[in-house]
């Protein structure tokens, strides 16, 4: 990367020495992780970002809806800036707050309202988290999803998850045992959600209708065309990938998870990584003593998380530095107290 912009953004974190922290998701650009004093997948990040309570900033480096969670986990005093604010997520986008009242609404008029425990995946917006704080619910990520459901079961007898349909389906039949028909999925932009009375009272697994454009990308003729290509090759994706893709690997799990199973690899091991360029680009150069090979055949960054990039850091550090606080992420009162509910409860999971 430009390196007069590298030592700007070095000049720039040592002028704010303590009072900041960077904080990089994996997808990340090797040019901003490279400036990150904490990397991660969306839970451990979550975790750092409220277990520093004297960062005056949290410089996010990832998408919109983790910084908004750093936001509702950090004290008011506290200021989370997302260094370019068009950083968003496509999945998260695909549950509106109206959309999942209306939903709601559906559940209550199919009387299944008050034994459905909705949850929803970090990747979503404060007011769907408040939502399903609010109405018993919690907040999983790729990490905890197994157990987020679990306890979810014990609160009632039906789950209403948002917005990934793979990972709610994945965890579901693969981790707890659901049959496919055990999930139904709900069509925000159908009457009803295209379903019946009677399908929704009999699911026990009610998905929304989103997933990942990134990770939707792959399929299962990539895994095999990946075995054939190399003999003996290990499978490893992300439990954002459908659900035929994630049947058919190995391994799955969260992006702190892909990169654990790695380094735990013996050299000389191939694997074939179904997640975000930028990470198995990495991952390659972490660990030259194996083989890693981008699952698809084509290129596969996440556009949103691209967004940030050096230049769009030096800017939000510099800015700080010269005592202008930019791009700063907040959310209201109300959203984060029942946010937080729904995140505390994600947080207590054992
Ligand atoms: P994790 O880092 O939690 O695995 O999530 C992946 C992702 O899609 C973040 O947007
Ligand atoms: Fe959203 Fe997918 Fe990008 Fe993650 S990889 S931020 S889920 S679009």
């Amino acid at each position: 990367s430009d390196p007069t912009l590298v030592a700007r953004a070095r000049a720039a974190k040592d002028r704010l020495g303590d009072r900041l922290f960077v904080l990089g998701h994996h997808y990340q650009r090797d040019e901003v992780i490279q400036f990150a004093d904490v990397t991660g997948d969306s839970f451990k990040l979550a975790r750092e970002a409220a277990a520093r309570p004297g960062a005056e900033y949290i410089v996010f480096c990832g998408v919109h809806f983790m910084a908004e969670s750093a936001d509702i986990l950090t004290s008011d005093a506290q200021r989370v800036v997302l260094p370019d604010l068009a950083a968003g997520c496509s999945m998260a986008d695909m549950a509106t707050f109206n959309q999942v009242e209306e939903c709601w609404e559906a559940l209550e008029e199919a009387g299944i309202a008050d034994q459905v425990v909705p949850i929803t995946y970090m990747n979503s917006s404060a007011d769907i988290k408040a939502f399903c704080g609010r109405h018993g619910g919690a907040v999983c990520t790729s990490s905890n999803a197994r157990r987020a459901l679990e306890w979810a079961f014990e609160q009632g007898s039906q789950v209403l998850f948002l917005p990934d349909q793979h990972l709610g389906r994945n965890t579901a039949v693969l981790e707890l045992g659901f049959g496919l028909d055990d999930c139904v999925v709900y069509n925000p932009h159908r009457p009803n959600g295209g379903l019946t009375d009677a399908a929704l009272r009999d699911a026990r697994m009610i998905l929304w209708k989103g997933h990942c454009s990134v990770h939707g990308r792959f399929t299962a003729d990539c895994v095999d065309d990946v075995r054939a290509r190399i003999p003996g090759v290990n499978v490893l994706v992300h439990p954002e990938c459908r659900h035929e893709v994630v049947t058919k690997a190995d391994f799955v799990g969260s992006t702190e998870y892909i990169i654990k199973t790695l380094e735990a690899a013996p050299a000389g091991s191939s694997w074939a990584i179904g997640t975000e360029l930028n990470l198995v680009k990495r991952l390659g150069t972490m660990f030259p003593d194996k083989t890693v090979t981008f699952l698809d055949k084509t290129v596969c960054y996440c556009s949103t998380m691209n967004r940030i990039d050096l230049p769009h850091l030096v800017w939000a550090l510099e800015s700080l530095a010269d005592g202008h606080l930019v791009n700063q992420i907040t959310v209201d009162a109300d959203t984060t107290h029942w946010a937080k509910v729904a995140l505390d409860r994600m947080l207590a999971l054992p």
